[in-house]
C-alpha cells in the first residue's frame, strides 16, 4: 500500500513538473484582442493596439485583418500597435481583427473582435490641460480631437483626501478656438470647495462616430487654488562700479496655491527695452530668491508667481536712478560719438518722468541715431543722461550727466525776490530758483545790480550801478556799502552761457541812522524825562516840608493890597482865631469845636465831608496817630480829668494847623 502510495505521489510529481514545464515552454499567454480605431472622423490613419503580459523582451506579433476570403496580414510586427493606413483596409464593412503573438517556439492567438473600422473612432489621451477658477467653479480646457462637441469624464477628489472615492461628472465638452488659435475642448466642475485643491482626470470620446471608444485616462492633474497675493519681495542693491546687483528674495507661495509647482517669472523694465542687455527669454525660476543685474538708471522689476491654475498679479519693486551726487554737465562730443545704449530723461524741477524716456539701444543704427536724436530730444529742456554698456551680459552704466540738446537764456526771473531787515548800509535779500524748465540752460551765475535813486533825479541821470556776479547756488545775499537813508532799486537775473533773463527787481529804502544810536537817544530821553519828574515831585515835598513857601508875605500883602480878593472873609476869621489863641487857658471845649469849623472854612474848599475828616488830616499831617484821634473824638464822653489832657493835645492839634496853612504862622511864634 505504501509503495503505491508512494508510487502515485511520484506519479504525480512527475505529471506535474511535466506540466510546469510544458507549459512555460511551448505555450504562451494570449495576447488582448486589438483595436483598431481612426483618432477622429476626418483621419485617414488607422491605428491598431493590443495589449500581452510577458516577460520575453523577443516576442512578435501578426495583425490579421479577415473580410470573408480576402485576409489581410501583417507580419513580424516588434511592437504591440500597428498604423495602417486607410487604402490597406476594408473599411465600410464588418472585418475580423486578430492578433498572434510568437515568442520562442511557441505562438498563441488572441480572440477574434468584428468591427467596422470606419465608425470607429478613439481620440487620444487629453494633452495640455490646463485649468482656471472661477470661484467655485473649475474650468478644464484641452486640445480638441475634431471641431466636434465631444462627450467628456472628469474625475475629481480635494487634494487632502486622497482615499475618498472620485466625484465623477459626465458631461459634453464644448470647443473654441483660443487666442493662440488652437482649439480647445472645455468643461466646467460646478460647485467644488472654496480654497481647496483638487486631483482630476479627464477621458473623452467622440459624438459623432457611430462607434466611439473612450480615450485613455489622463494623467491625474494637480489643480492647486488660485494665487491670491502677488509675491512679498524684499529687495538689497549693491552697487558694483557701473552695475547694481539688486538680490530679490521673497515667501514661497502657500501649499494650497503651490501644489503642483511654483514657477516665478522675473522681468525687468531695462532688459525689455533692450538697454542695454538684451534677453531673450523671460527669467523664470523656481527658488525663493533670484539675483538680477541693472544699470544705474531707473528700472521697475516685475515678479509674478505662476502656478497651474494662473498667474498672481505682479509685485513691482521699483528701483530708483542712482545718479551721484555731484552731477556734471555732458561732454557734446562724447554723447555724439558713441554707439552705446543712451538714455535721456527729462527732468522737471529736479524730478526725471520716466514716461519722458528717450533710450536708444546698441541695435539702433547710426543713421537712425541721429535722427531720433534730431526730432525726440528737445531744445531748452534739461535731461538726465545715461550711457550704458553690456559687458559680459550684464548691463553697466558708464557715463551719467545733464544735458542741453541746446541751451538759452532764462526765460523766467528768480521768485519771491525780497529784501528784508535793512540797515543805514546792507539789506539782506532773498529769493527762490528760477523753476528748472524756465532755466533753460545751466545757470552759470547770477547777476545783482543795485541802483541809488534819488528823489529829485530823472531815469536818465542814473547811469551808475553797481553790479556784481554771485554764485547760481545762492539763494540769499547780504547786500553791503549801501548808503544811509537812500533809495536803491535792486535787480537779480539768472545767466546762462548764452545770456541773461528777465530781472527780479526790489526797491529798499535805507535807514536814515544807525538805529543804535537812535534807540539810545530815545532811551536817554525817556531816562531823562522820568528822572525831572522824579525830582520835581521830590523838589515839591521838600519845599513843603522844610522850606515852607513864603507865609509872611501873604498876610502882609494880604491886609494892606487884597480887601476885595476872595480872601476878605478869611480875614476876619483871622481875628476869631487869634481870640482862640486866648481860650485855651480857660479850657473851653466848645470854643475849640468852633475855631475847628472856623478854621475849616478859612480854607474856603471845605464840604461837610470834609469837616468830619479834618482832624483826622490834621492829626497825620503833625505825626499823631490814629489812636490818639480817636480818643479826642471819645473825651466829651469821658472823666473830666481825661477831657483836660485831651483838650490840651487839641490845642497843639488847632497849633499845628495853623502852623500847616502858615496863615497865621506868627500867632504861632508867639504862642511858643
Ligand atoms: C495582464 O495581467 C494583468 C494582471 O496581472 C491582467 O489584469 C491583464 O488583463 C493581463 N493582460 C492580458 C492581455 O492578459
Ligand atoms: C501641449 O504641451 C506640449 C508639452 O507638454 C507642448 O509641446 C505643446 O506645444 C502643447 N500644445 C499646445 C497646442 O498647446
Ligand atoms: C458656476 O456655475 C454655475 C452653474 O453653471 C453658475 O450658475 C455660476 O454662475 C457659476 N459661477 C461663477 C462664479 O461663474
Ligand atoms: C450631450 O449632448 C447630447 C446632444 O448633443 C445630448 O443628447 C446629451 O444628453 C448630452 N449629454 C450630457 C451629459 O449633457
Ligand atoms: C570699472 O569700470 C571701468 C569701465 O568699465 C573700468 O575701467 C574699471 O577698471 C572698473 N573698475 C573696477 C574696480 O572694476
Ligand atoms: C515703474 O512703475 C511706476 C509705477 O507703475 C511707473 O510710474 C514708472 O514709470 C515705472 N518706471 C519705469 C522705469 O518703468
Ligand atoms: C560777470 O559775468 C559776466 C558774464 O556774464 C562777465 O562778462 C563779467 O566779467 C562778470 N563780472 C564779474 C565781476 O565777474
Ligand atoms: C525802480 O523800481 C520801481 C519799481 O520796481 C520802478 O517803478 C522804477 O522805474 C525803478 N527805477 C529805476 C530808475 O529803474
Amino acid at each position: 500500500m505504501e509503495t503505491l502510495k508512494c508510487c502515485i505521489s511520484l506519479y504525480g510529481y512527475v505529471m506535474f513538473l511535466f506540466l510546469t514545464t510544458l507549459s512555460t515552454g511551448s505555450a504562451c499567454e494570449a495576447p488582448s484582442s486589438p483595436q483598431c480605431f481612426r483618432k477622429n472622423v476626418a483621419a485617414t490613419e488607422y491605428m491598431c493596439e493590443w495589449s500581452m503580459n510577458t516577460t520575453e523582451s523577443d516576442v512578435t506579433f501578426d495583425l490579421y485583418i479577415e473580410c470573408f476570403h480576402s485576409k489581410k496580414k501583417f507580419r513580424g510586427i516588434k511592437k504591440t500597435w500597428l498604423e495602417i493606413t486607410e487604402e490597406e483596409l476594408i473599411k465600410s464593412r464588418p472585418v475580423n481583427i486578430s492578433v498572434e503573438a510568437h515568442e520562442g517556439s511557441s505562438s498563441c492567438t488572441s480572440p477574434i473582435r468584428t468591427v467596422v473600422l470606419q465608425h470607429t473612432v478613439k481620440y487620444e489621451v487629453p494633452q495640455n490641460i490646463s485649468v482656471s477658477w472661477s470661484t467655485n467653479n473649475l474650468s478644464l480646457i484641452w486640445n480638441a480631437a475634431e471641431k466636434h462637441p465631444a462627450a467628456a469624464e472628469v474625475w475629481f477628489r480635494p487634494d487632502e483626501r486622497p482615499t475618498e472615492s472620485w466625484g465623477r461628472i459626465l458631461t459634453n465638452a464644448t470647443y473654441r478656438y483660443t487666442t493662440y488659435k488652437t482649439l480647445v475642448y472645455q468643461v466646467t466642475v460646478v460647485n467644488l470647495l472654496k480654497h481647496t485643491p483638487y486631483h482630476v482626470r479627464i477621458r473623452h470620446r467622440s459624438t459623432q462616430a457611430l462607434n466611439s471608444l473612450w480615450s485613455n485616462w489622463s494623467p491625474v492633474v494637480m489643480v492647486p487654488t488660485e494665487i491670491e497675493h502677488e509675491p512679498e519681495v524684499n529687495m538689497t542693491t549693491t552697487h558694483l562700479n557701473g552695475t547694481r546687483k539688486v538680490t530679490l528674495t521673497w515667501k514661497p507661495m502657500p501649499h494650497a496655491a503651490a501644489i503642483g509647482g511654483v514657477t516665478y517669472i522675473l522681468n525687468d523694465t531695462q532688459s525689455s527695452h533692450g538697454c542695454p542687455c538684451v534677453k531673450k527669454h523671460l527669467h523664470n525660476v523656481t527658488k525663493h530668491t533670484a539675483d538680477m543685474y541693472v544699470s544705474y538708471s531707473a528700472v521697475n522689476i516685475s515678479v509674478i508667481a505662476r502656478n497651474a491654475a494662473g498667474y498672481s498679479r505682479p509685485a513691482i519693486i521699483q528701483v530708483p536712478a542712482k545718479p551721484p551726487a555731484d552731477l556734471k554737465t555732458c561732454d557734446q562730443t562724447l554723447v555724439k560719438n558713441t554707439k552705446n545704449c543712451q538714455e535721456w530723461y527729462e527732468l522737471q524741477d529736479g524730478e526725471s518722468r520716466p514716461e519722458n524716456v528717450i533710450t536708444l539701444t546698441a541695435k539702433t543704427e547710426e543713421k537712425h541715431r541721429e535722427e531720433i536724436k534730431n526730432i525726440q530730444l528737445k531744445d531748452y529742456i534739461r535731461y538726465l543722461y545715461f550711457e550704458h554698456k553690456c559687458e559680459a551680459r550684464k548691463p553697466q552704466t558708464v557715463t551719467m550727466c545733464l544735458f542741453y540738446k541746446k541751451e538759452g537764456a532764462p526765460c523766467e526771473k528768480p521768485q519771491d525776490f525780497i529784501a528784508f531787515s535793512e540797515t543805514g548800509s546792507s539789506a539782506n535779500l532773498s529769493w527762490r530758483a528760477i523753476p528748472l524748465v524756465n532755466q533753460r540752460g545751466f545757470l552759470t551765475h547770477y547777476r545783482l545790480c543795485s541802483m541809488k535813486i534819488n528823489p529829485g533825479d530823472e531815469p536818465k541821470d542814473l547811469v551808475s550801478s553797481d553790479c556784481h556776479n554771485i554764485s547760481a547756488t545762492l539763494t540769499k545775499y547780504h547786500l553791503g556799502n549801501l548808503t544811509p537813508g537812500s533809495k536803491y532799486n535792486v535787480s537779480l537775473a539768472g545767466v546762462t552761457r548764452v545770456g541773461e533773463g528777465p530781472e527780479a527787481t526790489v526797491t529798499i529804502i535805507t535807514l536814515p541812522e544807525t538805529p543804535v544810536n537812535v534807540w539810545l537817544s530815545l532811551g536817554l530821553l525817556i531816562v531823562f524825562f522820568l528822572i525831572t519828574i522824579l525830582c520835581a515831585i521830590i523838589l515839591k515835598r521838600i519845599k513843603t516840608n522844610i522850606l515852607p513857601p513864603v507865609p509872611t508875605p501873604v498876610i502882609l500883602d494880604f491886609e494892606p493890597y487884597q480887601p476885595e480878593s476872595q480872601m476878605v472873609e478869611g480875614k476876619e476869621e483871622v481875628h476869631e482865631l487869634m481870640l482862640l489863641r486866648q481860650h485855651p487857658e480857660g479850657k473851653s471845649v466848645s470854643v475849640d469845636a468852633e475855631g475847628t469849623t472856623v478854621l475849616q472854612e478859612e480854607w474856603g474848599d471845605g464840604t461837610a465831608e470834609d469837616v468830619e475828616n479834618e482832624r483826622g488830616d490834621s492829626s497825620m499831617s503833625g505825626g499823631s496817630s490814629d489812636e490818639s484821634l480817636d480818643s479826642t473824638d471819645e473825651v466829651p464822653k469821658s472823666s473830666r480829668e481825661e477831657e483836660i489832657i485831651d483838650l490840651e493835645a487839641v490845642e497843639n492839634e488847632i497849633a499845628m494847623l495853623i502852623y500847616r496853612n502858615g496863615l497865621v504862622f506868627d500867632l504861632k511864634t508867639d504862642m511858643t
